[in-house]
């Protein structure tokens, strides 16, 4: 008898986890650097857009809730301790009904910085990761990959190596 309930406490946690368990996101594996996909990313909220005219991309950045904190609260600078950015990018494509509109098409890259001065002190306080195409794949041979997003970021190191001007939400 105890046996059994014991067994059917089990079925019932496993059915009410196995539903809200993320499955894409497990199976992307982690870039060289040892960053996970976060595995409730499609539910964070939007901090900006972005539409790049060279290569005809368009993306959105979002921000899980320690940075959208930050954010609405124009507190980044430096961004807080756990803030992590993501970027999503999809080549622009025509809404098939209205010409003029112009929408996400083919999904190019997603890609995050997580921000810990300590742990990531030798990449400027900011630990990157990237994952490419629909499958995801892990973007970097070795982790030297990071110091590349540096190369860039650093551009931006005024604004605490992060480019996105949070958008004005009335
Ligand atoms: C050639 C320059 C360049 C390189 C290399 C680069 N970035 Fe960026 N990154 C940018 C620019 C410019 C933006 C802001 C414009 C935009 O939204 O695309 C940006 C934005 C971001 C954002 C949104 C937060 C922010 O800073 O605005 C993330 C996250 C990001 N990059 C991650 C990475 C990662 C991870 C790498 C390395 C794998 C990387 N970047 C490499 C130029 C670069």
């Amino acid at each position: 008898m105890k046996i059994l309930s014991t067994h059917m406490k089990l079925l019932f946690i496993t059915s009410i986890l196995i539903p809200i368990t993320p499955t894409h996101a497990k199976s992307i594996l982690p870039t060289a650097n040892g960053i996970q996909y976060p595995a409730a990313l499609k539910n964070w909220r939007v901090i900006a857009s972005s539409y790049r005219t060279d290569n005809n991309t368009q993306r959105v950045i979002l921000g899980n809730s320690i940075a959208i904190k930050a954010a609405r609260s124009g507190n980044t600078n430096p961004w807080p301790k756990g803030s992590t950015l993501a970027k999503l990018v999809w080549k622009n494509t025509e809404h098939p009904d209205w010409k003029s509109a112009i929408i996400p098409g083919k999904f190019i890259h997603s890609e995050i910085m997580i921000k810990n001065a300590e742990k990531y002190k030798s990449t400027g306080g900011w630990g990157y990761a990237r994952w490419k195409g629909e499958a995801q794949q892990p973007y970097g041979k070795d982790k030297s990959f990071t110091q590349e997003c540096l190369t860039c970021h650093s551009q931006v190191k005024k604004s605490d190596y992060v480019f996105t001007i949070p958008a004005k939400i009335p």
